[in-house]
């Protein structure tokens, strides 16, 4: 019988440290998130890149970060090893939409969240993610045809020659830009996608691309719908070699709103640029956490965007943060 009341409270406190130190150490250890980037296609990407890197270190995540580059393959093989790691969340950019059954249902089974970010999935069972942040591509292809709309309405020509330049093949971006511009220019039937063909997002390819409908050109070209900005700057070099002027012998479209885009309006040679907010990183940290911490999360939070014409580059330039 131990009779000395401070030694009891002694072995008292002695025998409650391992449980007292648990949680402790629970809430010191800094949350693991498992990031698949797409790759490093364009602005938009790089900027969207830099927001998760600095978002995670600035809310104290640890960020296991892998590049696919555009392959989804890679994506696969990063998912599965951040399972293996046992991360506390994954979170990736979906190259393309569909394929994802099957490694999805593997992080569920081992009781890792999933956060899509930027771009959705197509998967039998909405419960195979926590939750979507990014933005709607969709009505940003809408917001492109409005505009092209309301040029048409003071143009006297009889028909509106438009080549499309698509982002990449399978990607929601590409497939959902392509349906909001069809479904609004279809108003007006002098509007005709006389050329499309995917330019990968890349500057590279969609120079390479605009070379090509240039080369093939039947019809005259009024307007080019790129699906990136990037790819709009690749086919504007390729405008300017065939002797013709971007932005004022060819109308040029395109989406993201990166600052290589409001140089190139300052320039006369791009005439709008639909926005696409690229700085995800601290809405996805916060997300991480709460998805984590068990809280309830909204399914699908999108982001508020704008529409940027070549009269208020010069003006909007120096705002621009990415
Ligand atoms: O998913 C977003 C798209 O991917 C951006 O518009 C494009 O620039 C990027 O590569």
């Amino acid at each position: 019988m131990m009779k000395n009341p401070i030694r009891r409270t002694l072995l008292a406190a002695a025998l409650a440290l391992p449980a007292l130190c648990a949680p402790l150490n629970a809430l010191a250890a800094p949350l693991v998130l498992g990031f698949s980037q797409v790759g490093a296609e364009s602005e938009w990407r790089t900027a969207n890149t830099a927001s998760i890197k600095a978002a995670a270190k600035e809310a104290g995540i640890t960020l296991k970060f892998a590049d696919a580059q555009q392959k989804q393959e890679n994506q696969v093989k990063a998912i599965r090893s951040y399972i293996a790691q046992k991360v506390d969340v994954i979170a990736f950019s979906p190259v393309v939409e569909s394929g994802w059954d099957t490694v999805l249902k593997e992080a569920k089974a081992a009781g890792i969240p999933v956060i899509l970010t930027d771009r959705a999935v197509k998967v039998s069972d909405p419960s195979l993610y926590a939750s979507f942040i990014g933005s709607d591509f969709v009505e940003e292809g809408r917001k492109a045809g409005r505009w092209l709309l309301e040029r048409a309405a003071r143009t006297p020509a009889a028909a509106l020659n438009i080549v499309e330049l698509q982002g990449t093949v399978g990607s929601a971006p590409a497939l959902d830009r392509k349906k909001g511009f069809e479904e609004v220019i279809k108003a007006n039937p002098r509007l005709q996608i006389i050329r499309s063909q995917s330019g990968e997002f890349t500057r590279a390819k969609g120079k390479e691309v605009m070379e090509a409908f240039l080369k093939a050109r039947d019809r005259k070209i009024d307007v080019l719908y790129a699906h990136n900005d990037d790819m709009a700057i690749g086919a504007i070099q390729a405008i300017e070699e065939a002797g013709l002027k971007p932005g004022v012998d060819i109308a040029i479209i395109s989406i993201d709103g990166v600052r290589g885009a409001f140089e190139a309006m300052k320039a006369g040679k791009l005439n709008v640029t639909v926005e696409c907010n690229p700085l995800l990183g601290p809405q996805l940290m916060q997300l991480a956490r709460d998805v984590v911490a068990g809280k309830p999360v909204e399914k699908r939070i999108t982001v508020n965007e704008g529409v940027y014409p070549a009269e208020v580059a010069a003006k909007e330039l120096p705002n621009r943060k990415y």
